[in-house]
């Protein structure tokens, strides 16, 4: 059946900008980088990303997060169940994430380097002590961005057929201080 048709808004609409929207989460999630870490106490790497999404999926919170292959990080991700999302407070992201999102753990130990302490909680998520919140994450979808679907063209040129995997994990843990 046709629906009532859509008229003009009433004066309390106004145009927003999204990082508005209740919650705040596009806010949060455009100015507080984290760091992805997989693996164990003793075999881990993590490394910033800025690129993520939370909500809600197939009846449970997840977290969905972006590697290219190129990231020492991937391997660990690839390998293990889980993942962890790392945030820090004003005083140390900016020590930390000045290795953490810009060397690799390939070449240094970033931690020694950021001089932060990698923790392990219960469970076996990898967090760091000097951060406020830690998320848990469990794996259950990965896949490669494929290009032939993008549908604005441009986004292809954020790419030198370094595809993203993507990894949706589902929120099993959360930390704060
Ligand atoms: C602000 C910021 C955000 C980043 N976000 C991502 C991301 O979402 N995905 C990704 O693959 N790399 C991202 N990177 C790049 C990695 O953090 C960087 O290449 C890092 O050195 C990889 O370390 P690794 O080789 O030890 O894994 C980001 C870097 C910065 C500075």
């Amino acid at each position: 059946m046709r629906q009532t048709a859509a008229i003009k808004p009433s004066s309390a609409w106004r145009e927003a900008d999204i990082k508005e929207f209740e919650g705040g989460i596009i806010a949060r999630m455009s100015k507080d980088w984290a760091l992805l870490a997989a693996g164990s106490a003793e075999d881990y790497n993590a490394m910033t990303v800025s690129w993520r999404l939370m909500g809600y999926l197939w009846e449970r919170p997840v977290v969905v997060c972006f590697v290219r292959p190129q990231r020492f990080t991937r391997n660990f991700v690839d390998k293990n169940d889980g993942f962890s999302l790392t945030f820090f407070g004003k005083e140390t992201k900016t020590r930390v994430h000045k290795v953490f999102g810009f060397e690799s753990g390939k070449d240094i130990d970033k931690a020694a380097k950021a001089k932060a302490q990698p923790i392990v909680f219960d469970g076996g998520a990898i967090g760091f002590e000097e951060a406020k919140e830690t998320i848990s994450c469990r794996k259950i979808y990965a896949d490669d961005f494929n290009s032939k679907n993008f549908l604005d063209r441009s986004i292809d040129k954020l790419y030198d057929g370094d595809y993203h995997r993507f990894y949706i994990g589902e929120i099993v843990g959360f930390y704060k201080k």
